[in-house]
């Protein structure tokens, strides 16, 4: 606490405990902090705050109190609390800078680099304003943050941990920028020159947009069916990312990119409908996750799939009924054109085998019965592949972006029979999150390949309706965490 600053966030403990921190700054504030604790203000539980206006002799203007549970230690899960209520109580002032005291917090099973991570996202997640509408947003009140550190290594392995936060904040507020604009200004034509612009701040990324000519003659006859009602033309974008060896085969990352949902004819009701802005987060999630990769730059291959388009009813739409072959060759009997992600990923999942990809993994907000079955905490994980589910378990498990996964037995792909076709493209009145990932495995038979039903976690409704960014910490994890195989021969590209 010897900093000058505009404020100083100290962790307070259950039991009127304070730790070195705490001490040093409790002398040489005239014993304010152990004075506030006595009269009962602040009692020490984790995700409690206090904010102090500090006296004229004070180093810091402000001092704000984080409660942090038991001196002896809490746990991850209390400790992302504590990170999130001290970037809340920051916000509430009207701070320049701050310096954080909390990387000392003990937190059973952490490291300060895990620690780093977690308060680095609380507190870029908390200064991302929507910024996007057209004739401009507010501005961004812009702030510098410091981790208080102890010693000359833990400053480097917080250091280090702090720029990653920070890459993965930057794809995050990305992610959460794009699901925020109105589908009047996010098109698929604007999602594609959004992923141009993110190509060009880099030389790892390039890029290169299918239009409908393009998609006719590969065959994506699924795709372009979900576009038929809609004036907006559809695009098919494809981002790589060269980060890693030639022969390392790439993760690629495929997203839902339905820039409004109405439901085409088979219309959905009106209440929230607007919230439907948000059906291209997973297109979102992908982009963002590309920017975290390539600012970092990983040393890893990556190509990302963004499958964009609308989904609206017109004279021109497809109908229920409607019997299409997809690129893969199999054919659907769309009885529901509200089912329209999986019509538009099967055929992106097909055009990803292409890239000889090491692992698929698909993003999208595909269900509501998804947030029937896990709620808004949870994404859910399908996948044909345990090595996989577990790596992504695992990501998300370490940044706090948690999933959890569901089942695609094999009895339940019977949900799917059509007498008209290979299969139809909606399941019966139960278990619809799985289903919908059935029907997707069918076109990733061949492929390492995961989904990621994002429907309850890409967004909040209501008072703090916006997009989460969500699973782009996650994605980035993963893809940081995984060691890729070569290339097999019969790669053609
Ligand atoms: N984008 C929706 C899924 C969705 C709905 C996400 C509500 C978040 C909130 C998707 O395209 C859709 O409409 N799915 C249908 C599938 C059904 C017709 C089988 C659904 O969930 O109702
Ligand atoms: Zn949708
Ligand atoms: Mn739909």
């Amino acid at each position: 606490a010897d900093r000058r600053t505009s404020c100083a966030l100290v962790p307070v403990y259950e039991g009127r405990r304070l730790d070195q921190a705490g001490k040093s700054g409790d002398a040489a504030w005239d014993g304010i902090i152990s004075r506030v604790m006595k009269r009962g203000d602040i009692r020490g539980k984790a995700g409690e705050s206090l904010v102090l206006h500090a006296g004229p002799d004070c180093n810091a203007d402000r001092i704000v109190l984080i409660g942090c549970g038991s001196i002896k230690g809490t746990s991850t899960s209390s400790f992302r609390k504590i990170a999130k209520a001290a970037a809340t109580a920051l916000k509430s002032t009207n701070s320049v800078d701050a310096v954080v005291h909390l990387i000392n917090v003990n937190v059973t099973d952490a490291d300060d680099v895990w620690k780093a991570r977690i308060l680095g996202a609380a507190f870029l997640d908390s200064a991302y304003v929507y910024s996007g509408a057209p004739g401009g947003g507010r501005k961004h009140p812009s702030r510098k943050i410091s981790l208080a550190t102890e010693n000359r290594t833990q400053t480097r392995a917080v250091q280090g941990a702090l720029d990653r936060a920070k890459a993965i904040g930057t794809g995050t507020a990305l992610a959460r920028e794009l699901g925020n604009l109105p589908g009047n200004v996010c098109t698929p034509t604007y999602l594609a020159s959004a992923a141009r612009k993110l190509a060009g701040r880099y030389d790892s990324v390039s890029i290169k947009v299918l239009n409908e000519t393009e998609m006719k003659r590969l065959g994506m006859n699924t795709l372009l069916a979900v576009a038929a009602g809609s004036a907006e033309p559809p695009r098919l974008i494809v981002a790589e990312y060269h980060g890693g060896a030639d022969n390392e085969r790439p993760i690629v990352l495929v997203g839902k990119g339905v820039t409004f949902d109405s439901g085409g004819i088979s219309l959905k009701p009106g209440a929230s409908m607007d919230e439907m802005k948000f059906d291209m987060c997973g297109a979102a999630s992908v982009l963002g996750t590309l920017n975290a990769v390539a600012e970092m730059a990983l040393p890893v291959n990556l190509v990302c799939i963004v499958a964009a388009t609308e989904n609206l009813p017109s004279s021109t739409a497809t109908k229920p009924g409607d019997v299409i072959k997809s690129m893969s060759g199999k054919t659907v009997e769309i009885l529901n054109t509200d089912a329209e992600g999986r019509l538009i990923l099967c055929d992106a999942l097909t055009y990803a085998e292409r890239f000889d990809p090491d692992v698929v993994v698909d993003v999208a907000t595909l269900t509501g019965a998804c947030m029937v079955a896990l709620g808004q905490i949870p994404s859910g994980l399908f996948s044909n592949h345990d090595g996989l589910a577990g790596a992504l378990l695992e990501a998300g498990q370490y940044t706090g972006d948690r999933a959890w996964q569901m089942p695609i037995w094999d009895d339940f792909q019977d949900l799917l029979k059509s007498n008209f076709a290979d299969m139809a493209n909606i399941g019966g009145r139960f278990g619809g999150a799985i289903t919908a990932a059935c029907f997707l495995a069918r076109f990733a038979e061949n492929q390492r390949w995961a989904h990621l039903d994002i429907a309850g976690t890409a967004w909040h409704s209501g008072a703090n309706k916006g997009a989460t960014g969500r699973p782009v910490p996650l994605l980035t994890q993963f893809v940081m965490n995984h060691k890729p195989r070569r290339k097999s021969q019969r790669s053609g590209r």
